[in-house]
C-alpha cells in the first residue's frame, strides 16, 4: 500500500516536471513569439532557382561565417552597420531549415540582396573575394565557375567582368548553373520591408499576463 503511494506520487511528480519544462521550453516561447503572417509585407516564397542556391549555400558553409538575423539596436550596432532593422519571426516564415548562423567571420547576410544587387559583383566576389575587396579572408570558390577559351563561350553562358589583374588570361570565365542559383537565392535576401513595430515592453508584459490568464 505504501509502496503503490510512493509510486503513485513518484509518476505525479515526473508528469509535473514533463508538463513544466514543456510549457517553458514550448509553450511560453510560443506565445512571446509574433504570430505574424507575411501576407502584404513584400516578403515571397523562393522561387526552385532560389531555393536550389539555398542549398548550395548550406554545402558550401556559408553558413559557418555568416549569419542572418540583424539583432536590436540594444544588442548591438547592427543596423548602423547597415544590415538591416532587427529581424522578427515573420522574416523566416519561409527559411526550413533556417540558416541564422552563430558566427560573424564576415558581414550578416539577411539583407545583402538590398544592400549589393548586383549580379555580376556577386558572382565575381564568390570567384575571387581578393578581387573586390583588399585583403578580404573569405575563400575563393573557383570550382563554382568553369575557364573557357573565348571561342568556346555560348551565347547564354554567364561571362564574369572581373577586374584586368585578376582575369586569367586570355580565358573567360562562366559560371556553372551552381553560382547562378547562389548568387539568385543572395539575391533574393531582402528583409526591408517594414514591420509593426513591438509594443513597449510595459505593454507586452500586461498583454502577456492577459494570454497567459486567458489560456488558464
Ligand atoms: C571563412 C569565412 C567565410 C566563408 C566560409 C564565407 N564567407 Fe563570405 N565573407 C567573409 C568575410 C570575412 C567577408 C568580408 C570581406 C569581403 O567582402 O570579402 C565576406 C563577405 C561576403 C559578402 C559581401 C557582404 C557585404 O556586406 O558586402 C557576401 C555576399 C558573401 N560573403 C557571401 C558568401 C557566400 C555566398 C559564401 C558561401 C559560398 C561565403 N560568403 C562564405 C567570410 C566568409
Amino acid at each position: 500500500m505504501k509502496g503503490s503511494l510512493t509510486e503513485l506520487r513518484l509518476a505525479a511528480g515526473a508528469m509535473a516536471i514533463l508538463a513544466g519544462a514543456t510549457s517553458l521550453m514550448v509553450i511560453v516561447p510560443w506565445l512571446l513569439t509574433d504570430k505574424a503572417h507575411p501576407v502584404g509585407t513584400g516578403l515571397k516564397p523562393y522561387t526552385l532557382q532560389e531555393l536550389r542556391g539555398r542549398q548550395q549555400y548550406i554545402a558550401n558553409g556559408c553558413v559557418y561565417c555568416h549569419s542572418q538575423q540583424p539583432r536590436d539596436p540594444g544588442l548591438g550596432p547592427d543596423v548602423a552597420r547597415g544590415w538591416g532593422r532587427p529581424s522578427v519571426a515573420l522574416d523566416y516564415y519561409y527559411d526550413s531549415p533556417h540558416l541564422l548562423g552563430t558566427m560573424r567571420t564576415g558581414p550578416d547576410l539577411m539583407n545583402i540582396g538590398a544592400r549589393q544587387p548586383s549580379r555580376d559583383w556577386q558572382l565575381g566576389h564568390l570567384y575571387q573575394p581578393r578581387a573586390y575587396v583588399d585583403g578580404s579572408i573569405m575563400p575563393a570558390y573557383p570550382f563554382l565557375f568553369r575557364l573557357k577559351r573565348p571561342e568556346e563561350v555560348a551565347p547564354d553562358d554567364v561571362v564574369l567582368n572581373l577586374p584586368p589583374a585578376f582575369a586569367p588570361g586570355a580565358s573567360k570565365v562562366v559560371a556553372t548553373p551552381e553560382a547562378l542559383d547562389l548568387v539568385a537565392y543572395l539575391l533574393a535576401l531582402d528583409r526591408t520591408y517594414p514591420v509593426v513595430p513591438r509594443p513597449a515592453p510595459a505593454a507586452s508584459a500586461a498583454e502577456s499576463q492577459a494570454a497567459a490568464g486567458g489560456a488558464r
